[in-house]
């Protein structure tokens, strides 16, 4: 089933959110080459407990911490780390979550660091610009097979793929609610949605094959055929003119 939010929750999971949207910002500033996820995740967790929250993630089915920090071709779900030092050309993708007043905030980007080989620019700029054409379609009113069609359309048009065992989600007093929402799938098929609805919205997108393998630590996926993976992912409020971005600063 999915909840329809009214706007007194909506306001608290925008609360939540923008924490996750602050918290993103500052890692952008702080992530350079020569330092560890690890130093990442604390920057983060600080972060997110100086403005209130608590962190999202951490002991979320087991899981050890506050980032997901996923490097090259790790698609999601890189468990910080010490031993993980960026380096001049990576792609990073930091992945958010937040719990504030009893509402969860998702959010992710991918970021460049350094020299990056403009194939993988150009990858971070497909992810990013396919979660816009997601964020396009949403409505009161249209299928949700609309939005995961214009994900899977853009990026294979640029001869990308998008990563299939995962998905997007509903998100409010539980970090996964309903819907699951996949990168790819046809318009006019699914759910309707409706005004009131939140929603996190998370294209994967890798430049070769979307096949992802799990790796030892039973946490970060990586692309099965090594092919560079990025993320970019917004909790959105579906409205009867569109989608309100709640984790925006
Ligand atoms: N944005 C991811 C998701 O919605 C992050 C979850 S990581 C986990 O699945 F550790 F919390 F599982
Ligand atoms: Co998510």
């Amino acid at each position: 089933m999915v909840e329809i939010k009214n706007s007194e929750e909506v306001e608290r999971l925008r609360a939540a959110a923008k924490i996750v949207a602050k918290t993103l910002v500052l890692l952008k500033e702080e992530v350079c080459p020569g330092i560890s996820t690890e130093e990442l995740d604390r920057i983060a967790r600080k972060k997110i407990e100086d403005e209130g929250a608590k962190p999202g993630f951490l002991g979320y089915r087991g899981y050890p911490s506050t980032l997901c920090v996923s490097i090259n071709e790790e698609v999601v779900h890189g468990i910080p780390s010490s031993e993980r030092i960026i380096k001049d050309g990576d792609i990073v993708s930091f992945d958010v979550g937040s719990l504030l007043n009893g509402f969860y905030g998702d959010a992710a980007i991918t970021v460049a660091v350094g020299k990056v080989k403009p194939e993988h620019l150009k990858l971070v700029d497909v992810t990013k610009k396919s979660l816009n054409k997601a964020l396009a379609v949403v409505k009161a009113g249209v299928h949700l097979g609309d939005v995961s069609h214009a994900v899977e359309k853009f990026v294979e048009k640029e001869g990308m793929s998008v990563v299939k065992d995962f998905t997007g989600h509903g998100i409010g007093r539980r970090l996964h609610e309903d819907p699951s929402i996949p990168n790819y799938g046809f318009a006019g098929k699914g759910i309707l949605l409706r005004s009131g609805m939140t929603l996190a919205i998370e294209p994967m997108v890798c430049l070769g094959k979307g096949d992802i393998t799990i790796k030892k630590d039973g946490w970060t996926a990586v692309s099965s055929d090594g092919s560079y993976s990025a993320h970019f992912e917004h909790t959105v409020c579906v409205t009867d003119l569109g989608c309100d971005i709640l984790s925006e600063v």
